[in-house]
């Protein structure tokens, strides 16, 4: 989805998505570094999520910071998961391999545009619908 230009510079291929010249690809690369430190197989968490209910937005890209918090929280134990971007195309493939390795997080996947009222509205709902309670929003996408 995101390739490099000539200056190293991470360019989307997206249509209507490009990098701002104010993301800091280093100040990227440093959380997504945080992030997979504790993907390693060594860690197994220590259950700082546990049985938390949230929203993750901007879960697209498998490479992104969306994606690592989501493999990250599961593994801390995180009840339900909801994970809304605005394409579908890894949504999917995240959920079952997030069903996959931690089976005891619930996961739901939502394809919608975060800057509509709307669709945070329906969703929001659904979450306090089906869980009652909402103890993060991880506005990620943006
Ligand atoms: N200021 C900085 O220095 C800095 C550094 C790193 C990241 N960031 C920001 O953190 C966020 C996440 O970074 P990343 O590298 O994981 O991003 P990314 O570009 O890899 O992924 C962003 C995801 O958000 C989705 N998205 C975009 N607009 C959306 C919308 N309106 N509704 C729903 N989904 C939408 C995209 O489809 C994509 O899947 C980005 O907003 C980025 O700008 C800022």
């Amino acid at each position: 989805m995101f390739g490099t230009d000539t200056k190293g510079q991470e360019q989307s291929s997206l249509p209507g998505f490009s990098r701002s010249s104010t993301i800091d690809p280093t100040i990227r690369s440093h959380i997504l570094q945080g992030l997979r430190d504790r993907e390693d197989d060594q860690y197994n968490g220590k259950g700082r999520m546990q049985d938390k209910v949230g929203v993750i937005t901007g879960v697209g890209p498998l490479n992104g910071i969306g994606t690592a918090t989501a493999k990250l929280f599961a593994k801390e134990g995180a009840r339900h998961l909801y994970l809304l971007d605005i394409q579908d195309e890894s949504l999917n493939k995240l959920k079952e391999w997030l069903e996959d390795n931690y089976p005891k997080t619930k996961t739901t996947t939502i394809v919608g545009d975060c800057t509509s009222s709307l669709v945070i509205e329906d969703l929001l709902n659904q979450v306090i619908d089906q869980e009652d309670k909402l103890d993060f929003f991880f506005a990620n996408a943006g």
